[in-house]
C-alpha cells in the first residue's frame, strides 16, 4: 500500500563520511563528560532515533509516510470522518514498523538505562523499538529482568500496537493485521461493540496525565537531558528539556539537523543517532 522508499539515507552517509567520533571530538568529549558525571539523566527520543532502523520520520529531510499526511490522519476528527482510512494508515505503519529492528542507538540507550539507575527514558515514539532493545539486552543474559522493568520507557504518545475502545475503557495490545476492507470489517470492542481505535495520542488530544507527570518529574530532576532525533516541534514533549534547564540542568542534543532546541543545548552533536550514541554512551561513570 505504501510507496516503496529507501529509508536508510543514513546508510549511504555512513560510506562517505568520517566516523562521527572524529568529526566533533570536542563536542563529543564535552557531552560525554556531562553524561558521565550526572546522577540523573533524562533521555528524550523522537522519530529520528528509529530512522536508521528503517522507520520513516514525520518531518525533516527523511520524513515521509508515503501517500498519507500524518497531520491530517492522526486526529480524532479524521477517525470520526473516515475510520477505515485512518486504520489503513495505521495498518501500513504496523506492518512496516513490525518488520524493523532496533539499531545501535536503541541498544546504547537500553544499556545506559539498564546500567544507570538514575537514567530515565522518555520517548515520543510509538514503534516499540526501545522496548525491543531492552528485551533483547535482557534475553542476551547480560541484565536481569527486574532491572529491565525499571528501565522501561515512559511512552508519551502510546503504542502503534495498542488498541483501545472508542466507547468504553477496554484497551489491549494486538499485533495482528487489521482488516481494512471496509468499515464493517474494522475491529470492534468485545465488551461494548464500539469501534476500536489505535491507542496513540492524536493531535488535539491530551496526554495521559499520569504519564506526563512522570516525564515532567524526570525532566525537572535531571542534571542532563539528552535529546535524540526529535524535531522538537510537538509539545508538551518538546518542553521537557526546557524544564531540565529551568531546574538547573543542561541539554545535550543529537540530531542530523538543527532544531529549536539547538540554541538551548550546551552541546549539539550533528549526525545519525545510530553512529553517535554508541560512542557517546560508551564510557562508565567516573565515580
Ligand atoms: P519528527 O519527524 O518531527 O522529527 C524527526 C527528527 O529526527 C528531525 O529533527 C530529524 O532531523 C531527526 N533525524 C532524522 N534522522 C535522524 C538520525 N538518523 N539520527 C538523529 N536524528 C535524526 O519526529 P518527532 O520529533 O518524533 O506525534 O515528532 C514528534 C511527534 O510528531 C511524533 O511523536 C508524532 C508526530 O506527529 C504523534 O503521533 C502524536
Amino acid at each position: 500500500m505504501e510507496e516503496a522508499r529507501q529509508p536508510e539515507g543514513a546508510q549511504q552517509r555512513e560510506e562517505t563520511q568520517q566516523p562521527e567520533e572524529a568529526q566533533q571530538p570536542e563536542e563529543m568529549d564535552h557531552a560525554r563528560r556531562l553524561i558521565n558525571s550526572a546522577d540523573r539523566i533524562l533521555i528524550l527520543t523522537g522519530a529520528g532515533v528509529s530512522a536508521e532502523s528503517g522507520v520513516p520520520t514525520f518531518r525533516g529531510s527523511d520524513g515521509l509516510w508515503g501517500k498519507y499526511r500524518p497531520e491530517e490522519l492522526a486526529t480524532p476528527e479524521a477517525f470520526q470522518a473516515d475510520p477505515r482510512l485512518v486504520w489503513e494508515w495505521y495498518g501500513v505503519r504496523r506492518e512496516r514498523v513490525g518488520a524493523c529492528r532496533p539499531n545501535a542507538a536503541h541498544e546504547a540507550i537500553a544499556r545506559l538505562t539498564l546500567e544507570r539507575e538514575g537514567a530515565r527514558l522518555v520517548t515520543q515514539n510509538v514503534d516499540g523499538l526501545h522496548e525491543l532493545a531492552l528485551e533483547e539486552a535482557v534475553s542476551n543474559g547480560a541484565y536481569s529482568r527486574s532491572s529491565a522493568s525499571g528501565a522501561a520507557p515512559i511512552r508519551l504518545h502510546g503504542s502503534l500496537f495498542g488498541t483501545r475502545c472508542t466507547g468504553c475503557d477496554y484497551r489491549t495490545m494486538d499485533r495482528h493485521p487489521v482488516d481494512v476492507e471496509n468499515e464493517a470489517s474494522l475491529p470492534r470492542c468485545g465488551k461494548c461493540a464500539a469501534l476500536l481505535r489505535p491507542d496513540v495520542v492524536w493531535f488535539g488530544e491530551q496526554l495521559d496525565p499520569g504519564i506526563l507527570q512522570s516525564a515532567v518529574e524526570a525532566a525537572e530532576t535531571a542534571e542532563v537531558c539528552l535529546v535524540v532525533g526529535t524535531s522538537a516541534l510537538v509539545h508538551p514533549a518538546a518542553s521537557l528539556p526546557l524544564l531540565t534547564r529551568e531546574s538547573g540542568g543542561v541539554v545535550v542534543e543529537v540530531n542530523t539537523e538543527p532544531t529549536p532546541l539547538t540554541e538551548v543545548a550546551v552541546v549539539s552533536i550533528r549526525g545519525p543517532a545510530g553512529q553517535i550514541l554508541p560512542h557517546l554512551l560508551s564510557v562508565e561513570p567516573e565515580r
